[in-house]
Order: structure tokens, then sequence, then C-alpha cells
């Protein structure tokens, strides 16, 4: 049954007795977003039959097109968070510019930033998808001054907050204030996330990784080198077989690397050479990297943490692979390799076994 199950309002409250550094009105920001998510997932839960499917007939700052949910996920998040008094001010994939908190509401210490509906290709063909966000403190020097973009640009180290709603077969939370991630399960009955997954731990091995192998020509060669020799299962290198898994979303990779171990990519690639990764690091790879480092994983962009990265855009994008601690280490160790010329030039297994393309 469900008594002495805890929810996420009373662990807040632990959390914030065993640390007083967290201020009070961290998790009362924290019920606010709660709140989004729970309006999100009913409205991906009721699909069609809240006409909330389909393109919105619009395109966000990126280009990308925006799925009417995207939009209505974004508002949300707005409508829920904005009036609390905990925010300066908030932003999102789906905003160009900050959204300081309006006049009319009283404003706190707090910078929100929010991937409002993540993996949303998938909100068509019912998969699974989510919401990410992050929970930034408002540099001290701008508390007297109207909120700028400039003040969202923090390492991810600085983070005060960071979680994800995944909306699949149950709408689950998963969350941390910096000391440990923890998983709460939605129970629709009485409308709260209560806690079912405490102190997550993401195995340090795996044998599944995760990537977009559409992308495979344009990666980069420490990256082809890691997924060669995962392909070559047992007969390569590495001595063992591996599964791959691909959702295109980065909620549900993450949920099920937490889970069950894992790596997931989105390596930098010379597809489009003004874009270094697909993932945005403020509202997608920061977040994430906060809950796998504390969840005993590890995240990188190849060359540094992605904990470490100093933002220069509201909007950037940033390589990520994230998850089991001994393979992101390995993933790191061949952009090393390549980097000083130790490792061999990688040649494609396809390219050096098919006569068709040999050149000799
Ligand atoms: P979003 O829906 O917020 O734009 O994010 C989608 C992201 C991420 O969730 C996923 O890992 C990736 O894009 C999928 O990209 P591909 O379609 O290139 O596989
Ligand atoms: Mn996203
Ligand atoms: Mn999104």
């Amino acid at each position: 049954m469900l008594c002495g199950r805890t929810n996420v309002n009373k662990f807040l409250v632990e959390e914030q007795r065993r640390n007083p550094a967290l201020i009070g009105d961290v998790s009362m920001l924290i019920s606010d977003v709660v709140r989004s998510c729970k309006a999100i997932g009913q409205g991906v839960s009721r699909g069609s039959l809240a006409g909330v499917l389909g393109d919105e007939g619009s395109r966000n700052v990126q280009g990308e097109v925006q799925k009417k949910l995207d939009v209505l996920a974004n508002q949300a998040f707005l409508h829920h968070c904005e009036w609390g008094g905990h925010l300066r001010a908030m932003a999102s994939e789906e905003m160009e510019d900050i959204h300081p908190i309006p006049a009319e509401h009283p404003r706190g210490n707090y910078l929100l930033v929010f991937d409002p509906l993540d993996g949303s290709s998938n909100i068509d063909v019912n998969l699974s998808v989510g919401s990410i966000f992050s929970v930034l403190r408002c540099p001290d020097h701008a508390s007297a001054q109207p909120p700028t973009a400039a003040d969202f640009l923090q390492c991810g180290s600085r983070q005060v907050a960071a979680g994800y709603a995944i909306y699949g077969p149950s709408t689950m939370l998963v969350l941390t204030v910096g000391n440990g991630t923890h998983g709460f399960t939605l129970n629709r009955d009485i409308g709260e996330f209560l806690l079912t997954h405490p102190d997550l731990a993401i195995s340090p091995d795996t044998r599944e990784f995760a990537i977009n192998a559409s992308n495979e020509r344009f990666w980069e060669p420490p990256v082809q080198r890691y997924v060669a020799e995962c392909l070559q299962g047992k007969s390569g290198v590495r001595g063992k077989d591996f599964n791959m898994r691909w959702v295109a979303s980065m909620v549900a990779e993450v949920h099920r690397i937490l889970m069950r171990g894992g790596v997931f990519m989105y390596p930098r690639d010379s597809k489009d050479l003004s874009k270094p990764g697909r993932l945005r690091l403020l509202y997608e790879a920061n977040p994430m990297a906060m809950i796998v480092v504390q969840a005993g994983g590890q995240a990188s962009t190849g060359d540094e943490r992605i904990l470490d990265v100093q933002p220069t855009s509201l909007h950037q994008r940033v390589p990520v692979i994230l998850g089991s601690r001994n393979e992101v280490e390995r993933i790191e160790r061949y952009h090393r390799e390549h980097a000083s010329g130790e490792d061999q030039p990688f040649r494609s297994p396809l390219f050096s076994t098919r006569t068709l393309f040999r050149d000799d």
C-alpha cells in the first residue's frame, strides 16, 4: 500500500534538513516544476483525444519544427513556475530569449532552464518523451538588475538541482539536489510522485550502447573506433558482445542507463560544421550530466567533463557521451590517443573488407 512511501515534498524537506545550504525556496520551486510535469504528462497521455498531437506549424529558434506539445509544454512551465516568487528568469529550448519573471509577480534568486518536451519527434508515434530541467542561482551581481541571458551562462557544476520527468508506461520523476539521484513514480490515484527508486547507481560496466548509427560516416575517429570495437563483439578487442539501442529520446536513453547501465552518445560530427553536436548544453547535457554523475556515472564531451564546459550562449550545442563510468573513460582515452596520434588511423571495417571499396 501507499502508507510509508515518501512523496517529493517530504523528500525535499528531508534533504533540506540534511543540507542547510539548500535554501527553502528550492524545494518550493521544484514543487512548481513537478506541477508542470504532471500537467504535461496528462496532456501526453491523452494524445489524440485532447487534440494535442501533430505540428504547431512553426519553428523554434533552432529552426526545428515545433510540435503542438512542444509549445503547450513550454506554456505549462511558464504558467506553473512564474508566479511562485522563487525565480528571476527562465529559459527554454522553445524560446529564443530568456523569460524574465513578469513585474506582477515577486522575483526570487533562482534561474530555471528547461527542455519542455524532449524526444518530441516521438510524440506522434506514441513513444516515450520527457521534460528536462536545471536550476541555477542567479549571480549576485545581477540581483538588483534585470536578468540577462549572460546570467544563465554558468558551468553545469554550479547547478543547484536537476531532473527530468519521463512520460512512458508509467510517469516518473528523476531528481538530484546534489546528494544522489532519486526516482519517483507518479501515483495517478492520488496525483503524487512517490519515492520508488532511491539512490540510483549506474553500473560502471555495460554491454549496451546507444547512438544514432545513421550518422556513422560523420563521427569523429575515436567514436568510430569505439563503436566498431563494440560491433566486433567477442571476436574483437573487447572480447564480449554488445547490444545496441536508439530511442531518439534522450530522456528515455538516460532513464534506461540509470536502470540497467549503458552508454549514450551524441558525439561531435561533421554533418553540419556550425553545430558541435546535436544536444543543447544548458537544458539537455548539463542536467543529464548532473543526474548521471550523481548516480556514479560519467558525462563527457570526449575531451572534457560536460559539467566543466563554460557556456557561451543560451542554445549552445555540445557533444554528449554519458553513462557507465568505465565506458565513458574508455571513449575519453580514445579521444586522447587520437589527439596525440597514438592510435592507428581508423579504417572502417566495412571499407576494408569489401573489395569493391579497396584501392589496391
Ligand atoms: P528535442 O525533441 O528536445 O529536440 O530533443 C531530441 C534530441 C534527443 O532527445 C535525442 O537524443 C536526439 O535529439 C535524437 O536525434 P536524432 O533524431 O538525430 O536521432
Ligand atoms: Mn531535447
Ligand atoms: Mn524539446
